[in-house]
Formats: structure tokens, C-alpha cells, sequence
């Protein structure tokens, strides 16, 4: 079975970065030069994935917008002569098809997953969720869609987190299996500190196969009052294998004030036209104290 689509959740109020996601969806904050949302569906494309499936809310038609083809913008630009701009534009519009769905009510991530279910039909699917950025030299998508070849199993992707911040994710438990690969036996959203003995915390990249749809169905409101993807996944676990993989890459919070800092910096130094610069101007800044 091959992953042709991705579901990726921005029905969030990003309340976690007020101000400025007030007016505008956090998924349309910068990074450099792109929206963050940009960098997700390139990940996506970049793992070979045929079509997005937002999840959306009320307030968040930029996103739609940004991967739409803007007429009149095309047009102005043609008549400016700024065809490589206008290329740049039509490029991000032909990316991948992408649908849309509402979450009709802010119940939760597991809601949201669920709130797909007709458009994702009976077929294994990736979630990515917007906040988590990950830098890596091959697509973090696309390493788990190698290892779902092997194993045509659910994957959670993990990192290593230290233990006073496990309560701010879900966590898996389990026996390494093989390099970077575990089989879960456990897992639980945000558990308070002494809760759990690990330090494997979920990150936003998951390959999930169609049975978690009657699972989230069922699945009652959990940490936080929200329907959490994170139970339903763990009763996917008790009925056939899942695997947790830890994925070669940095990941970055980029709903968090200083995660999403973090990333216009490691973006910015990377970038090929204006990263030399960047560096240098950023050792300026520290240098000066
Ligand atoms: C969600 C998931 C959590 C995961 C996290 C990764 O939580 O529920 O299991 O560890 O994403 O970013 P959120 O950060 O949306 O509260």
C-alpha cells in the first residue's frame, strides 16, 4: 500500500502565539521567505505524496489563498515583467493538489484527524502538523514512508526530549526493535512529570492506517478535555503493531515564541542567497554582547 496523501491539521487558534496569530493564521507566519505552511506541503511533495487535505477553520482562507492561482496578482506581474516572481508564484500553486475540510468544532487534534475520514477513505495517510518544522536532509515524511514500506504498520515519529519537558507531548514506551525503530507498547498524551520512565516524545509526523478512524470515533475526550489523537492510537496499538521511529533531522516548534525563533535562525544561515550574510551579521550581534 502506497501513502498518497497527507492530512495536515491548521484549524488551531494559535493562541500559544497571540498577538500575532490574532489576525492571521500562525501557519502564515515567515520563516525567511516562506510561510511555515509552505515548508510542510513541500515536505510533503518532496516525499512523493499525491494530495493535502487541510483541516480548516473559520479565519484561516490565507492558507487556501497562498496555494490558489491568483489571477490578477499573475496578470500585474506579467505586465512588470517580473516573470520570474510570477513563475515563483505559479511554482507554489502547482505544487499538489490540496482539499480542504472543516473541523466544524475545535474538539481536538483526534476530532480533526477524524473530521477526514470521507476524503482519506480506506487507505494508510501521513499527518504532519503545522507547528513542527523539521530540517533534514532527506524529507522527515519520507524517511517514515520507507520504513511504512517495510513494516505497513502505523509510525509515530519520535524524539529524544529531556524529562522535565515530557509533559508537554505524548510519549511512546517500547522495545528497540532496530536502528532508530521501536515497537510501542505504551503511550500517553502530556503525562505528568513521574508518569512515564521514558523520554521518547511524539512529534508532529505520523503514518497512520485507515483503523484509526473507527478508533477516534470512539475515543472519549482526554488531556485537556480535547478527543486526543494520542489515546486513540493506543488502542490502534493493542490491536496490531506500531512503530515509533526516530527521525534523523531537527525539529522545531514553530507555535512556540522561541521555537519559531529558533527556526528563522537555522533557516536563515542555510539559505543560498542571503545566508552568507546572515551569518556573518549574526556573529556581529553576539559578538556584541
Ligand atoms: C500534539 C500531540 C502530541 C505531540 C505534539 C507534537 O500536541 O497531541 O502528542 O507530542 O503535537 O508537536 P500539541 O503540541 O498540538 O498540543
Amino acid at each position: 500500500m502506497k501513502i498518497r496523501k497527507a492530512v495536515i491539521p491548521v484549524a488551531g487558534l494559535g493562541t500559544r502565539f497571540l498577538p500575532a496569530s490574532k489576525a492571521i493564521p500562525k501557519e502564515m507566519l515567515t520563516v525567511v521567505d516562506r510561510p511555515t505552511i509552505q515548508y510542510i506541503v513541500e515536505e510533503v511533495v518532496a516525499s512523493g505524496i499525491e494530495q493535502v487535505i487541510l483541516v480548516t477553520s473559520a479565519g484561516k482562507s490565507a492558507i487556501e489563498n497562498h496555494f490558489d492561482y491568483d489571477f490578477e496578482l499573475d496578470t500585474v506581474l506579467q505586465m512588470k515583467k517580473k516573470e520570474r516572481m510570477a513563475e515563483e508564484l505559479n511554482h507554489i500553486s502547482n505544487l499538489i493538489d490540496i482539499v480542504s475540510v472543516r473541523q466544524k468544532k475545535p474538539l481536538g487534534l483526534g476530532h480533526a484527524i477524524w473530521s477526514t475520514r470521507n476524503v482519506v477513505g480506506d487507505e494508510p495517510f501521513a499527518v504532519l502538523l503545522g507547528d513542527d518544522l523539521v530540517l533534514s536532509d532527506e524529507p522527515c515524511c519520507r524517511q517514515m514512508i520507507t520504513l511504512f514500506d517495510e513494516v505497513q504498520e502505523s509510525i509515530v515519529a519520535i524524539q529524544r526530549v529531556p524529562m522535565e519537558q515530557t509533559s508537554s507531548y505524548g510519549i511512546v514506551e517500547g522495545q528497540k526493535v532496530k536502528e532508530k525503530t521501536y515497537r510501542i507498547e505504551r503511550m500517553v498524551e502530556k503525562p505528568a512529570p513521574g508518569a512515564t520512565a521514558s523520554d521518547m516524545a511524539i512529534i508532529g509526523r505520523y503514518i497512520l492506517r485507515p483503523e484509526i478512524f473507527p478508533l477516534l470515533e470512539k475515543t472519549k475526550p482526554g488531556h485537556g478535555g480535547e478527543i486526543q489523537l494520542t489515546d486513540a492510537l493506543l488502542q490502534l496499538s493493542r490491536q496490531r503493531a506500531m512503530y515509533a521511529y526516530e527521525f534523523k533531522g531537527t525539529r522545531f516548534d514553530a507555535g512556540d515564541k522561541l521555537g519559531y525563533l529558533k527556526a528563522i535562525i537555522a533557516y536563515g544561515v542555510r539559505h543560498p542567497h542571503l545566508g552568507e550574510e546572515f551569518r556573518r551579521y549574526i556573529r556581529q550581534v553576539s559578538e556584541s554582547g
